[in-house]
């Protein structure tokens, strides 16, 4: 008889990392449910895909890991390693890189808070490009870099206003992000870069736009480039000459979440003639930068959890697990559907199979659909959720006194480590004030 415990679980056709039931059942007993797993080889595969999908840009492309969807050190480390670049939003987040083996020179820092304190504080630290967007955070980026005496390479944040179609825009009229074009006030990129060009301790490096996340059509990047190239000529008409050494197109390349979805390469093959069109429109050889959290980090991660209980109900079943959306905040946020597997899978059910999780919440209903494989779900199966590598475990929170779960890795060896210590419920209990009613 086969021991089914030993076959990999897979997505049919999706190369996605695949752990066996051996090792998952092994790890479930050794650290409790749920828990995450990471995959460092499909980190590793997410860098090279992003490479050869911009391999036909005539000049530099580089890739860069934005931190903010997964800052585990582990993931971290693996990126530092591939010798990339890190979009960092926070000084906390430059101390996460510098510590799992980043450097300073490999920072584009992209506030949004923009004071004159983190500004100063990166600075000391060795960041040297930094990503301004607003009046105030110019004033701010002036004032830290005649304080620490350093020159500043200065990207202009734009706001290209175009229409983006995904579940998270950054790019749209009136937008948080970035800087209108024009507009006539302080707050445009043309009054911040003429501001920079004319500021002799900042060296202006470029520009930078984010037009959102899990972006499936990619044409709002060629409607954004347009609108920068001619925003460029234009301003170069009114300031005299400047070069653009550096353009950051932002993040936003999609996971598949078990869809089929544009691969880098698609991306790469609507928008590089387009990028090589503008090196000699400008007549400059600018190092083009793509960002990414999501596409980077979602598909090397699953969370196994376990399923505690079963429900009929008139038409359907319920299946409990021991997770919850305190988990898997970007799922309940966003209303996305991972991929969903119960390990071994039986025969689909014929009855509807409501996955829920153990919160005391309604709104705790995990998405699934046809696509998902429910069939089989029975106390003690473990169910695994695919894709969760971005803006989950980071998220994490300890709703209904639950402390925080394993994050375990597969390094390049093939051997499991520990990325994040399980959070003891002792711990979170002190962390939480515990007996303690220090004075303040
Ligand atoms: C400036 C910036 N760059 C990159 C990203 C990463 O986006 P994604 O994870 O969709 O690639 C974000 C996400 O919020 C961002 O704000």
């Amino acid at each position: 008889m086969v021991d089914t415990r030993t076959q990999p679980v897979s997505r049919a056709g999706v190369a996605a990392p695949r752990f066996t039931e051996k090792d998952l059942y092994g790890l479930a007993e050794k650290y409790g449910t749920p828990y995450f797993l990471i995959d460092e080889a499909t980190l590793r595969r997410k860098v090279s895909e992003m490479e050869q999908g911009f391999s036909e840009f005539r000049g530099v492309f580089r890739v860069a890991y934005s931190v903010k969807a997964n800052f585990n050190p582990s993931v971290i480390r693996t990126f530092a390693s591939e010798g990339i670049l890190f979009d960092l939003t926070a000084p906390s987040e430059l101390t996460f890189v510098l510590k799992s083996g980043g450097s300073a020179g490999d920072v584009m820092y992209t506030s949004i808070t923009e004071t004159e304190a983190e500004y100063e504080e990166v600075l000391r630290t060795g960041v040297r490009k930094i990503v301004v967007a607003s009046h105030n955070g110019l004033m701010n980026l002036i004032e830290a870099a005649v304080r620490t005496n350093v020159t500043v390479k200065t990207m202009v944040r734009v706001n290209p206003e175009v229409h983006v179609h995904a579940e998270l825009r950054g790019s749209m009229g009136h937008g948080k992000f970035g800087l209108q074009f024009n507009g006539g006030s302080q707050d445009s990129a043309f009054s911040v870069l003429k501001k920079v060009l004319a500021t002799p301790g900042l060296e202006f490096e470029g520009f930078h736009f984010h037009l959102g996340s899990q972006i499936e059509d990619p044409s709002c990047y060629a409607e954004a480039i347009e609108k920068l190239e001619a925003f460029i000529l234009d301003a170069r008409r009114q300031f005299g000459d400047f070069h653009v050494k550096t353009l950051d197109i932002g993040g936003g390349l999609p996971a598949p979440y078990g869809r089929k979805v544009p691969s880098p390469k698609d991306m790469g093959n609507k928008i590089v003639g387009q990028l090589n069109s503008l090196v000699e429109s400008i007549g400059d050889r600018f190092t083009l930068v793509a960002e990414s959290g999501r596409f980077l980090t979602a598909e090397s991660t699953v969370m196994v959890s376990r399923v505690v209980n079963t429900k009929s109900f008139g038409e359907g079943k319920y299946v409990y697990v021991d997770a919850g959306y305190h988990v898997l905040l970007d799922s309940a946020l966003l209303r996305h559907e991972y991929p969903v597997e119960v390990v071994p899978g039986g025969k689909p059910s014929p009855q509807k199979v409501v996955l829920v999780g153990r919160l005391c919440d309604p709104l705790d209903v995990f998405p699934t659909s046809v696509r998902s494989k429910l069939g089989g779900a029975e106390p003690g199966k473990l169910v695994v959720f695919r894709d969760v590598g971005a803006y989950s475990l980071v998220m994490n929170m300890p709703f209904h006194s639950q402390p925080r779960p394993y994050v375990l890795m597969r390094n390049g060896q093939g051997s499991y480590v520990v990325a994040r210590k399980g959070q003891s419920v002792d711990r979170l209990y002190d962390e939480e004030g515990g007996d303690c009613l220090a004075a303040a």
